[in-house]
């Protein structure tokens, strides 16, 4: 323990910037010696307090169990337009959270997938869509699990996976930025472009994940005219978006890599990524709930 900085030693605080830019901090409860390449600490998070969504949210914090779900299901018979509420447990109130939002996203999606199965993209740059429907389970829920049955993708790799942008070519940049102005036209916006959600492969350029999306007809019901339809697209951005996900690096990995450059630059052995970054040795922590 001699040789552990004052930093890391049990009772330390530390403030932490997330790649969120929230702010965490902990107080060092355990270390692991000798130290290597990184700093291994056990933390208590002290604030934000753990109902602080980003902690909240992990599945570790909050497992789920039928009970919550049978009572987030009692919740929302009452108050069906509830995404939150103050007057239940909280445990419960983020399960009503989640039903909501897996009913929610689960809806977005087939609306998303009935309007793109009947186009060109399926198949090429949108899986195909096969079906919709019920997951059948013998055990007791107070929900419905929805499912979706898509076409698997093999041999692609998503963009926050890839470590290396410089595989993806022009065709990829052009194929993909035209899906996203043909699914626009064709009544979808998709609003969740992220580098998770863009797949790369030697011969396939796909967009997934249509569960924050919006069409414009939903349930056989359209729902925007065209032009209130056009505000939808101007505002999605979804071009644009794709364009900055295939062509930029991902700015929380450099910002990530200068701060583990700035803290450690005076003990640092440079490295140089895939990618192109050259960052110094870096240092982690493990978080744990007490
Ligand atoms: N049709 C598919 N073919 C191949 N891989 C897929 C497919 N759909 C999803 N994936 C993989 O699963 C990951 C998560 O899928 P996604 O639909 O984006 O779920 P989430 O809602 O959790 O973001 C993707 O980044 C991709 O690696
Ligand atoms: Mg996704």
């Amino acid at each position: 323990m001699a040789n552990v900085p004052a930093l890391y030693r049990p009772g330390s605080t530390l403030n932490i910037r997330t790649s969120k830019l929230y702010h965490v901090t902990v107080v060092v409860e355990k270390v692991f010696t000798p130290f290597t390449t990184s700093q291994v600490l056990v933390v208590r998070v002290i604030s934000p307090l753990p109902t602080h969504p980003s902690l909240l949210n992990s599945p570790e914090e909050c497992p789920w169990t039928l009970d919550k779900e049978v009572a987030a299901v009692e919740h929302l018979k009452v108050h069906p337009d509830c995404w939150y509420c103050d007057d239940v447990d909280y445990e419960v109130n983020d399960e009503v959270h989640m039903c909501r939002r897996a009913s929610d996203s689960w809806t977005r999606e087939v609306d998303a997938y009935h309007i793109l199965a009947n186009s060109s993209l399926s198949g090429s740059t949108v899986p195909i869509f096969y079906e919709s429907g019920d997951l059948i389970l013998d055990e007791t829920r107070a929900i419905i699990p929805r499912v979706i049955l898509l076409e698997y993708i093999p041999d692609v790799t998503s963009v926050s996976s890839l470590g290396d942008i410089g595989v993806i070519t022009p065709w990829h940049v052009r194929t993909l930025v035209a899906t996203a102005v043909r699914f626009n036209k064709l009544g979808v916006v998709h609003w969740d472009i992220n580098r998770g959600n863009v797949l790369i492969g030697a011969k396939r350029a796909v967009i997934i994940d249509f569960g924050e999306s919006t069409s414009q007809i939903q349930d056989y019901i359209k729902k925007f005219s065209d032009n209130d339809w056009g505000g939808q697209v101007d505002e999605s951005q979804d071009p644009m978006a794709v364009e900055r996900m295939v062509t930029q690096p991902d700015p929380t990995t450099a910002s990530r890599l200068a701060d583990a450059d700035n803290f450690q630059s005076n003990r640092a052995t440079t490295c140089r990524l895939s990618n192109g970054y050259v960052y110094q040795n870096h240092s982690h922590l493990s978080t744990q709930q007490a």
